[in-house]
């Protein structure tokens, strides 16, 4: 690393590929951790299939992450983001569980975890979670007509 820069690109990336060389457990942990995050949250996953939820899961991030690059949302991620929020009703305060979760989780899989790489996921996954935070107000102004579900 160059003197007074941090490339945070190489520190989420560092962190990412022990997810990657991890996932089953980083998943399984990840699930536990958010569930008991909140009784609301525990609750909306009752009864669901938590195995295909993690491979979900794993897709999902990487297509945050492609966002973080591209800013351009395609049919998957607008349509991830209108389910949480009009089915699944996930407000912003569970979003940031979510996060918190994941960190958590990271930080007991990955020695070299601490603020710098929470910084850099709060930077890389910033762009993917206010789209989901805020994808009523696209939604709602009918700007994407009745195409997303
Ligand atoms: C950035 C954060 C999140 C990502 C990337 C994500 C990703 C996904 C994906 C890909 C699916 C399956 C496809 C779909 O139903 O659209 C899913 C389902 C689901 N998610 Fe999330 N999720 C996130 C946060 C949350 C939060 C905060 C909650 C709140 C508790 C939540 C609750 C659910 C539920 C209830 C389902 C449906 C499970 C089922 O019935 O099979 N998710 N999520």
């Amino acid at each position: 690393m160059r003197e007074n820069v941090i490339d945070f690109s190489e520190v989420f990336n560092d962190s990412f590929d022990t997810i990657r060389l991890n996932s089953a457990t980083f998943y399984d942990r990840f699930y536990q951790v958010f569930r008991e995050a909140s009784p609301d949250i525990d609750r909306v996953f009752n009864g669901v299939d938590i195995e295909k939820q993690k491979d979900m899961l794993h897709i999902a991030i990487m297509h945050l992450v492609q966002f973080f690059v591209s800013k351009e949302a395609d049919s998957y991620l607008l349509k991830v983001a209108y389910h949480h929020k009009k089915i699944y009703q996930v407000s912003d305060e569970m979003y940031d569980l979510f996060f918190d979760s994941l960190m958590q989780t990271l930080s007991e899989f990955y020695p070299k975890y601490g603020p710098t790489c929470r910084v850099a996921w709060k930077i890389t996954l910033a762009p993917g979670l206010e789209l989901m935070k805020n994808i009523a107000d696209i939604y709602d102004q009918n700007i994407l007509g009745d195409s997303i579900p």
